[in-house]
């Protein structure tokens, strides 16, 4: 009986190993030499004859099982891991502009070999510098056994779950692998399937990135497995480190172990022995690795023979046998033929130029990002320009500058505002410029191209606390069409809301009715809160928390903030005082040129002072706080007086939304003063009285009078002490009655 078993025991050990194999025998024919031999049904089928084997046998488990690639749990941070040997860098020569020689560097370091080696012809491989993230792999007697980054050279994270996903890389090298072999090499993200992959990362709303090696390393750094393998990584090795097994003398014995082992390898690698053929072979590399579909900087130079490696040493931080010659990215002249605007997630406004197609760096450009206004400004960039275009990181095409010498007489200067006609080019919202910003933005709470962030802050817990309703069922709401902008949450129902698919097409993910009946009551809840959470939730520009509440102190319900007169004044009367600084007769910027501009520009001052002390005494009664100045005012007012505003308000109506402010502090009432002597009167002071002019003050108001700090064509008196002078000059001039104290006395009775 316990021999049967024992040979049922081999046998599925046995099988267990033999489909481990040829999994990965097949794994590698259709990912690394794209030639399958069998379907995709019949690895399935092997794939699931060995999963039920393991599972059957968890004594047999092993992490480098291909049924593992995509396994364990995710990590709550990565482990450290000591390198065997430290991953040195490189020291970069570098390609020179404008210069006689442009590899100028590059001879020295061969100069420089040549001399230390004391020969004149010395072995160098070239080949291309992979632009990605260096990782070393370590594999004992065959089997992987870690894969870490280069960390500080010293230690570096055991990234080993998020490699395992990487088909190509090798998890067992078999029998006549090496005792010791660790493989260093780059991750990194062919461009093809870097651009797919940002493409439907902006179609689900999700932020992209800027080039494969900030996605790469994005990549790298997920403690979930799960999430590494859905981005298209690739692996190529490029050196030795520690090492136990056959002796290998150069750089092609390692080569050709890799080769035996299936490890993939960068390629092309080049061999020179003289430095013309060295500048030959970098030139080659400079022209040809466009084509290689992933992104490269350089080509690394090294020395072939192992010993002489030895014999030339390193320095602290990087061997004295290795250089890295970093390209110049390639350069193309092109012609500007628009310039369009997109808008972004968050309503930023980009200017983008739109080119006369060109090939650089390998790709066709037509289209390249001009940053923001100031950029165009700066590099005075217009349309009908010729430009010389480049490929920043060698991904995103950017314009380098003008080439001024070809500028037509019709080229014309861009100004993105007239562009735009003042309007959000994707809603015809208003658009605004922070202050300290450069970027134009469109503030427009109903813009459909920011409809993902403006719902997010809409729903969030500061705003209308709307559970549920956060970064991911905002994406799959816009990308449904379920809702354009915040408002449509409001026509949502269960039905809609638990059948969203949060997921993507191949691997849907309900939202499900019990989340979807915490929105919808969410919902209700949101339609009762008071309007300072609205108008938080609305998002228009200049209103955060405290602005918000300060207008709900000042406004019973929406309908009044639009429509507010209160706001409107603050408006009037900040663009009266910016008016009275400018027309003042002691403006330092403007001063005046005679004596008569004085004289016009001192009555037209005081007549704007007079409106604004007006406005002033009207606003006076609201105690206004700082949180509603002049600037919240204007936006405000602005975004309420836009289309934009408007149709926000109708569409509240038609959703019978309308919040009412929880602390509307009514204004206070005036003091009748109708029956008061002084009743409906205007007073200015001027001269030395018998009492401060601020005791003056108040008792004409006791009286029922106003006093305004200027004479203008609204005063009624003029009440003037000892030295009223230029203020009693102006008054006899305005016909002005002009009285003292003795005259007030009278008029009191
Ligand atoms: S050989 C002693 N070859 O560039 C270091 N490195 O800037 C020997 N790299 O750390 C490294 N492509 O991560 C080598 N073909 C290549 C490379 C390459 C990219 C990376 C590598 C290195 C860094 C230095």
């Amino acid at each position: 009986m316990d021999d049967l078993f024992n040979t049922c025991l081999a046998g599925a050990e046995s099988r267990i190993a033999e489909l481990r194999a040829t999994l990965e025998h097949h794994n590698r024919l259709y990912y690394n030499e794209a030639a399958p031999e069998i379907s995709d049904a019949d690895y399935d089928k092997l794939f699931r004859e060995l999963e039920e084997l393991e599972a059957k046998h968890p004594e047999f488990a092993d992490d480098n099982s291909p049924t593992r690639r995509v396994g364990g749990t995710p990590l709550e941070s990565f482990q450290q891991v000591r390198h065997l040997v430290p991953m040195l860098s490189i020291d970069d020569v570098f390609e020179l502009k404008d210069a006689g020689v442009p590899e100028a560097e590059l001879i020295d370091f061969y100069r420089r070999l040549q001399k230390n080696l004391g020969r004149e012809n010395i072995d160098v491989t070239v080949e291309p510098k992979i632009d990605g993230v260096a990782v070393s792999l370590v594999y004992r007697e065959g089997k992987l056994g870690y894969a870490a980054t280069r960390g500080d050279g010293t230690t570096g994270d055991d990234v080993t779950n998020n490699v395992r996903t990487i088909r190509t890389i090798p998890l067992d090298l078999g029998a006549d692998a090496p005792a010791l072999l660790e493989v260093r090499g780059e991750i990194f993200m062919p461009n093809e399937s870097f651009a797919a992959m940002n493409a439907e990362r902006d179609e689900a709303g999700l932020p992209t990135f800027a080039n494969p090696r900030n996605a790469t390393a994005g990549a790298l750094k997920q403690l979930d497995p799960r999430n590494v393998a859905k981005r298209p990584l690739a692996f190529l090795a490029h050196g030795l480190g520690a090492y136990e097994g056959p002796e290998l003398p150069t750089e092609r014995d390692f080569h050709e172990l890799l080769d035996r082992l299936r490890i993939p390898r960068n390629q092309p690698v080049m061999t020179t022995a003289t430095l013309d053929g060295l500048l030959d072979c970098v030139r080659r590399i400079d022209t040809d690795r466009h084509d290689l579909g992933y992104g490269t900087d350089g080509a690394v130079v090294k020395v072939l023979d192992r010993a002489e490696r030895e014999q030339l040493g390193y320095t602290s931080r990087a061997p004295r046998w290795a250089a890295a010659y970093k390209f110049l990215p390639e350069q193309k002249e092109t012609v500007l033929r628009d310039i369009t605007i997109q808008v972004g997630r968050t309503g930023v406004l980009t200017p983008v130029a739109e080119l006369e197609p060109v090939l650089v760096s390998g790709t066709t450009v037509a289209r390249a990002t001009l940053h923001n206004e100031e950029e165009i400004q700066r590099k005075d960039v217009r349309i009908g320009d010729t430009v010389l275009i480049e490929k920043a990181g060698e991904i995103i095409p950017a314009v380098v500058k003008v080439v001024v010498e070809k500028r037509s007489a019709d080229a014309r200067p861009f100004s993105l505002l007239e562009h735009i006609g003042g309007k959000c080019p994707s809603c015809g919202g208003p658009v605004a410029k922070e202050e300290g910003f450069v970027a134009w933005r469109c503030t427009n709470f109903e813009c459909p191209a920011q409809a993902v962030s403006k719902i997010k802050q809409f729903a969030s817990r500061k705003a209308l606390d709307i559970e549920g309703v956060g970064e991911t069922v905002a994406e799959a709401l816009v990308r449904h069409n379920h809702c354009r902008t915040p408002l449509d949450l409001f026509t949502l129902t269960a039905e809609t809301l638990g059948s969203l698919n949060l997921g993507s097409e191949e691997e849907p993910r309900r939202f499900g009715d019990k989340n979807a009946a915490k929105v919808v009551e969410s919902l209700g809840r949101a339609r009762e809160k008071p309007l300072d959470r609205w108008l938080f939730a609305m998002g228009i520009r200049q209103v955060g928390e405290s602005a918000a509440k300060e207008l709900a102190r000042l406004h019973p319900d929406l309908g009044s903030v639009a429509q507010s007169t209160i706001l409107q004044d603050v408006v009037a009367a900040a663009k009266l005082e910016a008016e009275r600084k400018l027309v003042s007769p002691r403006n330092k910027d403007n001063p005046p040129a005679d004596a008569d501009e004085k004289e016009r520009r001192q009555q037209l001052h005081d007549d704007l002072k007079a409106r604004i002390d007006d406005l002033a005494a009207g606003l006076q009664p609201y105690r206004l706080s700082p949180d509603a100045g002049p600037v919240v005012a204007e936006s405000v007012v602005e975004f309420f007086n836009s289309e934009a505003g408007r149709h926000v308000i109708e569409r509240m109506a038609q959703l019978g939304l309308d919040p009412r402010s929880a602390n509307y502090i009514p204004k206070p009432a005036e003091a009748d003063s109708s029956g008061l002597p002084l009743a409906g009167k205007t007073f200015v002071i001027t001269g030395t009285l018998s009492m401060g002019r601020d005791e003056m003050k108040a008792f004409l108001e006791s009286k029922g009078a106003k006093v305004s700090g200027s004479v203008s064509s609204k005063t009624d008196y003029l009440l003037s002490g000892e030295g009223g002078g230029s203020k009693r000059d102006k008054a006899e001039k305005a016909g002005v009655k002009v009285i003292d104290e003795a005259g007030l006395a009278e008029l009191l009775g």
